[in-house]
């Protein structure tokens, strides 16, 4: 679990500049008007009812209309407010807009007033004292859980490994083979030195792993046609191509998540053992996918009481190359940013029983998606077989049911497809309770927090945008085929 002492950050981002805005002047308009009564008479938030004037700071962004600065500016001057300082700024936010600062004298109420109209007319992005919306927001955000917010804050978190890595339990097949748990060790450091945007190291596997390796991959091929979906056959042969997956060599990560990243833009990031189900999720809302790169024990080839290398790779990885999946799995992900344990808990098992013990009907026919399935001889035959007990697939079912770690599992959930999962889990999803809810974007690779009007404001514009994309190939569409 995160670390109780790691919270949302509480405190407002500084309005460092107000007070050197020299430093920062793109277009600066001046002083639009004289600063009678430029004492220093801060208006507290804690005190809202005061008449005191004290200096106050807001960045607004314009909506789209003619005449739009000239209407905001009014507002000032009809509410007898003060400007000291006004100017453009490139906004910290969206790199291809500016945004207006406004450093003014103003009680309280005034400023109340100001800020209730200027809301109607251009999108307020940052306040100094900070209105009481955001004091509210800030009061419902406190408790929330860190989580990360860009992929390179998961080199925070992918190095609390839970289980294994290097410490193997006393039943575990390599616990007295010393040989062996040196090997483990050598892969725990590794990935415990791990850093987002390094090359994942190049294994020189061993002979004795790469049998290992050879009798999973030739036993479990003998059953895919019949056994695996399609997307998962689809893509397997891609994976022979250009991942070199022979029962002959293991494959590297490096090269797997490199073909990742084009097939779906999931990539691969190495792992010591088992992360919380919190730090695990939170990997899936970047399409980051967490990969154990050490081999099973020799002693039995068919079995394994963790996630290994092959299971990863011959269970996880051709359908995380299918799109649609990826979007699946990525929406789980993106569900468990910030939400309570107990809810996180819960996504986890829908987890648990989609991408690793999910099951689809294709051509009327039971076939098998999850990993945990697809890396398992034995659990595979038994979950096509008629003494497996199936539901239908139902999030709100689904994530109350108990996860087996060691013998097959009770029950096994269908859809019909992911396209299908995704949009229950959707449903699921907004059932969470969150004082926001996040959006990924992929061109930072970071996820956008919609908690506030401004936030979701920039989506729509966004949206904006894509839909004109839309109405322009539609339009391209009707001139140059007459459709
Ligand atoms: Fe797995």
């Amino acid at each position: 679990m995160p670390p109780s002492s790691m919270r949302w950050p509480r405190t407002p981002r500084s309005m460092q500049e107000r007070n050197r805005p020299e430093e920062i002047n793109k277009v600066t308009f001046g002083k639009i008007e004289e600063n009678k009564d430029n004492k220093t008479r801060s208006p507290s938030p804690d005190c809202p009812n005061s008449s005191a004037k004290g200096r106050a700071a807001i960045v607004f962004s314009l909506k789209n209309e003619v005449g739009g600065l000239v209407k905001a500016l009014k507002l000032f001057q009809d509410k007898h407010v003060n400007l000291v300082h006004i100017e453009s700024r490139k906004s910290k936010r969206r790199n291809s807009d500016f945004e207006i600062f406004v450093d003014c004298d103003s009680n309280n109420e005034q400023l109340k007033e100001l800020t209730h109209l200027l809301r109607k007319h251009t999108n307020i992005v940052e306040m100094d004292p900070p209105d009481e919306n955001r004091l509210a927001q800030e009061r419902l955000m406190k408790d929330i859980p860190w989580f990360p917010q860009k992929i390179s804050d998961l080199d925070l978190c992918a190095n609390r490994v839970l289980m294994y890595g290097s410490e193997l339990d006393a039943d575990h097949p390599g616990f007295k083979d010393n040989l062996y748990r040196q090997r483990r060790k050598f892969f725990a450091d590794l990935a415990m030195c791990y850093k987002h945007g390094e090359p994942i190291p190049r294994i020189e596997f061993t002979e004795e792993e790469v049998r290992t390796w050879g009798v999973v991959f030739r036993e479990l091929n003998k059953l895919y046609p019949s056994h695996a979906c399609r997307e998962y056959l689809k893509n397997l042969p891609l994976l022979t191509k250009y991942c070199n997956y022979r029962e002959d060599n293991i494959p590297q990560l490096e090269d797997i998540s490199r073909f990742l990243k084009e097939r779906s833009g999931f990539t691969i990031r190495p792992v010591a053992g088992y992360l919380s189900p919190r730090d695990f999720l939170a990997g899936l809302a970047f399409r980051v996918f967490h990969c154990t790169q050490y081999v099973r024990h020799s002693s039995d080839p068919l079995y394994t009481p963790e996630p290994d290398t092959c299971h990863e790779l011959l269970g996880h990885v051709p359908l995380l190359a299918e799109p649609s999946f990826a979007q699946f799995s990525q929406e789980i992900g993106l569900a468990s940013l910030g939400a309570s344990d107990e809810a996180v808990q819960k996504l986890a098992t829908c987890y648990f029983f989609t991408v690793e013990f999910g099951l689809c009907k294709q051509e009327g026919r039971l076939r098998a998606y999850g990993a945990g399935l697809l890396s398992s001889i034995s659990e595979l035959k038994h979950a096509l077989s008629e003494n497996a007990h199936i539901l239908t697939f139902d999030p709100a079912v689904t994530c109350n049911q108990e996860c087996i770690i060691t013998t097959f599992q009770d029950v096994y959930f269908v859809s019909e497809s992911f396209e299908e999962a995704k949009a229950k889990m959707r449903e699921f999803a907004k059932t969470i309770r969150r004082p926001f809810t996040v959006r990924y974007n992929p061109y930072t690779q970071s996820v956008d927090v919609l908690k506030d009007t401004s936030s979701i404001t920039s989506v729509v514009e966004d949206l904006r945008h894509e839909l004109d994309i839309v109405g322009d190939a539609l339009n391209r569409l009707s001139v140059h085929h007459g459709v």
